[in-house]
């Protein structure tokens, strides 16, 4: 079993989006068995919350329910859970890096290095900014570079 997280700040935008949209290519994949994953946000602000109303209706617009999610933490103990604990960006990235222990430095990544075609490493926060339909296109980029990986290096 693959291990995957996706981690953004707040837990309800970008990370329960990738949860989704990832998950949605893993069971068409017919890897439901294989891979397991989850999301979390590098802060509480937003724990037991469902995904923003905004980031369920673009999921919803393309054929995915995300309305069942609810927001959690991420912790120390996501490192040893976890072989795959993908930012969605520079800050999160930054947060995770304070909780990461050193032996388990590889796992972290920038989501968006698995889409490198996109020419950024980091998925903008649309919490304020809105964007949640260009927002939604990156991140699935993003998910089908990253399936690629796991089916070429552990499947
Ligand atoms: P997310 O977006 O990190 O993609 O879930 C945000 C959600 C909430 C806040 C910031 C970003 N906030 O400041 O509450």
């Amino acid at each position: 079993m693959i291990n995957v997280v996706f981690v953004c700040l707040g837990n309800i935008c970008r990370s329960p989006t990738a949860e989704g949209v990832f998950r949605g290519l893993v069971h068409d994949a017919g890897l439901d068995q294989d891979i397991h994953i989850d999301s979390a946000g590098t802060h509480a602000y937003h724990v037991g919350s469902p995904p923003d109303a905004r980031a369920q209706a673009e999921a919803k617009r393309r054929g995915n329910d995300i309305s069942h999610l609810r927001g959690r933490q991420a912790c120390t103990a996501d490192f040893q859970k976890f072989d795959y604990v993908l930012a969605m960006d520079g800050q999160n990235h930054q947060n995770l890096l304070k909780i990461c222990p050193p032996e388990h430095l590889e796992k972290l990544y920038m989501f968006l290095d698995f889409a490198p075609a996109l020419g950024i490493r980091d998925v903008p926060d649309p919490y304020y900014e809105g964007g949640f339909d260009g927002v939604y296109d990156m991140i699935e980029d993003a998910a089908k570079g990253l399936l690629a990986d796991i089916q070429k290096k552990h499947l």
